[in-house]
């Protein structure tokens, strides 16, 4: 059974924000034992940017929310509803969203941040589609965000190599019929939360100086683990995008998986029938930026001449939770 939304709903702009600071493999093996050949070969990243100390996510997400509305002509006003992806939220609370708000002048929208890790984008991206559906919102404004070299152990090379910081922004509105958002599918499961998580810092285990000696505020990653679901999981969710909807593989213009190593994107492309220029990769200038690398990838296929309207895309992640997802859409704009 498809999922399909009551009215049809497309992504009308796109923009992106990242960090100034360029963090090249190199620049990594100049304060932990790894090496560039080590990290391009087990994960196809070359480079990534990291924030300078003071930057939260709200940083990011409000100038790539202001080239999306650029690009669409509309003023931030406009906006009903800002939804924001992030683990990395600027504080607990006030949640992102208010701050993006306030930092825009969206003074009609109302917002909130959403968290599912790697997946937050495309959850974001369907609740919202889903709130223009509806017909009780005309404009809504999703973005994926995460500053993650705030929570990664910059002594742990297991982690600390695969994740960049990143924003990327959409609008959502009404389209026309057989465009945007054609079906899309959600899971989770709870039973992968001990190979993906961070220890402390909620209200589980809140922060003591304890805590924070022993480092339990950074990304703790069971990295095989995780590799494993996370190939089966995309591979499949993305082939049964095309299958339920009776598409072929040559009927895809563009791939864009989440993206975490390329090793998983790409069984995830062969699980397609796709060759590689159907895939859409970032992963080597930006690393894993967890709920930006989908809304940047778009941004950046557009800017690259990748994708015109009518174009079939499929969207997939998987991330922590376990959580996993993808978007079957039609190009619409
Ligand atoms: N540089 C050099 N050597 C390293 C590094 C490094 N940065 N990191 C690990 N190694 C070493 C290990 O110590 C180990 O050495 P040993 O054999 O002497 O013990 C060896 O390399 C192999 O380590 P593995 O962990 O087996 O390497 P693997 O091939 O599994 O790759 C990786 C690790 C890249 C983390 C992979 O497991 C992976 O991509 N996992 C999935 C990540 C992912 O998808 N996350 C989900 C999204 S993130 C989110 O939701 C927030």
């Amino acid at each position: 059974m498809t999922r399909r939304l009551a009215r049809p709903v497309g992504i009308t702009a796109t923009g992106q924000h990242y960090p100034d600071r360029v963090v090249t493999n190199e620049d990594l093996a100049k304060f932990m034992d790894t090496n560039d050949e080590w990290i391009r070969t087990r994960t196809g990243i070359g480079e990534r940017r990291w924030v300078e100390a003071g930057q939260g996510a709200s940083d990011l997400a409000a100038p790539a929310l202001k080239m999306a509305l650029d690009r669409r002509g509309l003023k931030a006003d406009e906006l009903d509803a800002i939804i924001i992806a992030t683990v990395t939220p600027d504080t607990f609370f006030p949640s992102t969203a208010c701050r993006v708000q306030e930092k825009l002048g969206a003074t009609k929208a109302y917002g909130f941040d959403l968290s599912a890790a790697c997946s937050g984008f495309l959850y974001a991206l369907t609740t919202g589609a889903a709130l223009v559906a509806s017909g009780t919102h005309q404009k809504v404004a999703v973005v994926g965000v995460d500053i993650m070299s705030s929570i990664i152990n910059k002594e742990d090379r297991s982690t600390a190599v695969l994740f960049g910081d990143g924003a990327g922004a959409v609008i959502l509105e009404a389209v026309e019929e057989g465009s945007g958002i054609i079906d899309f599918e959600h899971f989770i499961d709870g039973s992968g939360g001990c190979y993906l998580y961070m220890p402390a810092g909620g209200s589980a285990k809140p922060a003591t100086a304890e805590t924070v000696a022993s480092k339990e505020h950074f990304v703790v990653q069971h990295g095989q683990d995780v590799f494993k679901k996370a190939v089966r999981e995309m591979a499949e969710i993305s082939r049964l995008m095309l299958d339920r909807n009776g598409l072929s593989p040559a009927e895809l213009k563009l791939f864009v998986p989440h993206q975490a190593n390329l090793r998983i994107m790409d069984a995830a492309a062969k699980r397609l029938e796709l060759d590689a220029d159907r895939m859409m990769v970032n992963i080597d200038r930006y690393a894993n930026t967890t709920a930006a690398t989908i809304p940047t990838a778009l941004h950046q296929a557009q800017e690259q001449g990748r994708l015109e309207k009518g174009d079939t895309v499929v969207l997939s992640a998987f991330g922590a939770g376990f959580t996993w997802g993808a978007v079957l859409l039609k190009w619409s704009c």
